[in-house]
């Protein structure tokens, strides 16, 4: 049974048209508040949030969950068991999408049996005009959908789900506003992520970003070095700093000049042990980031750098800004700067127009540059993008055959990579416990590889800890090794 569009309290304002029209400079922040009388709201009751997409929209998810348990909420891994099930959306490919809608299918299921539960949908998706007709359409179940912009409403929404029966839509493309204070809850008890800056002004010809998230607002760097401080006083073993572009960090302060090599070399005075940092552009990655990285000591010598193609026509098109020969001068440079430094990237293939050759030219790229891994992509068209009107005359045979062939040299590269370390000894953060065997422990080395390794000694460890690992045996994806005693 559908229910009619007007059972909504509406508020859209689409990001794809407004996205266009940024033009002021002025940063909000905002420092979040709970009002007294949502604080009880969520007392007795349990929530679940489901999380796709990246570091951003995990963060935001540790920060939903702070807002929840503020209200009284507790979480809940049980599906069936959940009042409040909140769904954190990615929009960045078709297949992402489709995830979420699947889920959605079951989840209404599961509400027929169990009536009272509400459905929430956040995160990138509703900033796109389609998702808001496709879930009036197709999923009126869902009680609560908001936008990356409104994170800090949602005691507002359940208030008016659960006191008034309301069903809302609160969808926001404000430019220029930052909250700081926001509670949470994370996931990890070592690792943490910290924000440094929200939102995209690149405009790659292909990306959803900078529609969804908004123009580029940078945390201040007090915040920020406060926030890392208070973590590793809090037992807090490693960061990583997020951002899309976190290359532009700062850029958008008009009272200071401060930049993220300025934010790197401040918290290099930390405390804190490990130091990581995602997204950078590699248009602006600049020498004095690579001067910053190459102090070390905390800072990880690890560096994605999302190169998308190697052919110059095809960057173009995608409005990457930079050719092939800038990007490897860089790569060059951080190499001298930093020796033992591991890389590695995104590529999207198939992107529209790209020719046997262009995509040859990625093939050779990704054998000079010798990534320890990469994320892969076919090309998968968003709307309101320009890229999306571009001609793409490949078919899906021949796309599936190009990531194929990509994902071969790729995972050569890092098989070689991986063997580097064999015999070596690393430094490996203790993630956690494999869950089939309880002696297998996980953790990452300072370059971000993954290592499954054995713990033969009388040395206990604990999650957090950091151990020295010999490596016994390499793989494309992780490492095997075994603890050896720090003593
Ligand atoms: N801000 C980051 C990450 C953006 S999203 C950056 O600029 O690197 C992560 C990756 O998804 C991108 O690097 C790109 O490789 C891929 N991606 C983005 N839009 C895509 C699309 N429309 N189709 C396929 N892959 C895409
Ligand atoms: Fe998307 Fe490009 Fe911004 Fe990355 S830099 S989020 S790929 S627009
Ligand atoms: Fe996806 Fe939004 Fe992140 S589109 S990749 S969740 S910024």
């Amino acid at each position: 049974m559908k229910q009619s569009k007007e059972k909504y309290t509406q508020i859209i304002e689409p990001s794809l048209k407004l996205a266009r029209m940024r033009k002021s400079n002025n940063i909000t922040i905002n420092h979040f508040f709970m009002d007294p009388k949502y604080l009880n709201l969520g007392a007795g009751k349990y929530y679940m949030i489901k999380t796709y997409g990246c570091q951003g929209n995990l963060a935001d998810s540790e920060k939903l969950a702070g807002i929840l348990e503020n209200m009284g909420f507790t979480k809940t891994d049980n599906e069936l068991k959940a009042d409040f099930v909140l769904f954190n959306t990615c929009a960045i490919r078709e297949n992402a999408e489709d995830r979420v809608y699947g889920e959605l299918g079951r989840f209404s299921k599961f509400k027929k049996r169990k009536n009272d539960m509400l459905i929430g949908l956040c995160g990138c998706m509703p900033q796109e005009e389609k998702t808001i007709a496709n879930l009036k359409e197709r999923f009126p179940q869902v009680d609560i959908i908001f936008g990356t912009h409104n994170i800090t409403s949602l005691p507002a929404y359940l208030y008016d789900a659960l006191k008034e029966g309301k069903k809302i839509i609160n969808v926001l493309s404000v430019e220029g506003d930052l909250f700081e204070d926001v509670p949470v809850v994370r996931d990890h008890s070592k690792k943490a992520w910290v924000n440094i800056m929200y939102g995209c002004d690149e405009f790659c010809t292909y990306c959803i970003v900078p529609y969804t998230r908004g123009k580029e607002r940078s945390r201040r760097p007090e915040d920020i070095i406060k926030e890392v401080e208070d973590l590793a006083n809090n037992g807090y073993v490693e960061v990583t700093l997020l951002g899309q572009n976190v290359n532009a960090y700062g850029k958008d302060f008009i009272d200071i000049k401060y930049t993220f090599a300025d934010l790197l070399k401040a918290l290099h005075l930390t405390a804190i042990k490990r130091i990581r940092y995602t997204t950078s552009h590699p248009r602006d990655l600049d020498d004095a980031t690579i001067e910053a990285m190459a102090l070390g000591g905390n800072i990880m010598p690890h560096l994605h750098l999302p190169v998308q193609s190697g052919s110059n026509e095809v960057l173009k098109r995608m409005n990457r800004k930079y050719t092939k020969e800038e990007y490897l001068d860089k790569i060059n440079k951080l190499k001298k700067a930093i020796p033992d430094i591991s890389f590695t990237t995104d590529i999207i293939v198939a992107f529209p127009g790209e020719t046997e050759e262009q995509f040859q030219e990625t093939l050779a790229l990704v054998n000079e540059v010798g990534y320890d891994g990469a994320f892969t992509f076919i090309y998968s068209p968003r709307e309101g993008t320009p890229a999306s009107k571009y001609p793409n005359d490949l078919t899906l045979e021949m796309k599936h055959e190009r990531l194929n062939r990509l994902n071969e040299v790729v995972n050569a590269n890092a098989l070689r990579g991986h063997q580097k370390y064999e015999n070596q000894i690393v430094e490996v953060l203790v993630d956690g416990f494999s869950k089939s065997n309880q002696n297998i422990l996980t953790g990452y080395t300072k370059h971000n590889m993954l290592v499954n390794f054995e713990n033969n000694t009388n040395q206990q460890c604990q999650i957090g800890d950091l151990v020295n690992v010999k490596v016994t045996k390499a793989y494309s994806w992780h490492l095997f090794g075994e603890v050896i005693n720090s003593n």
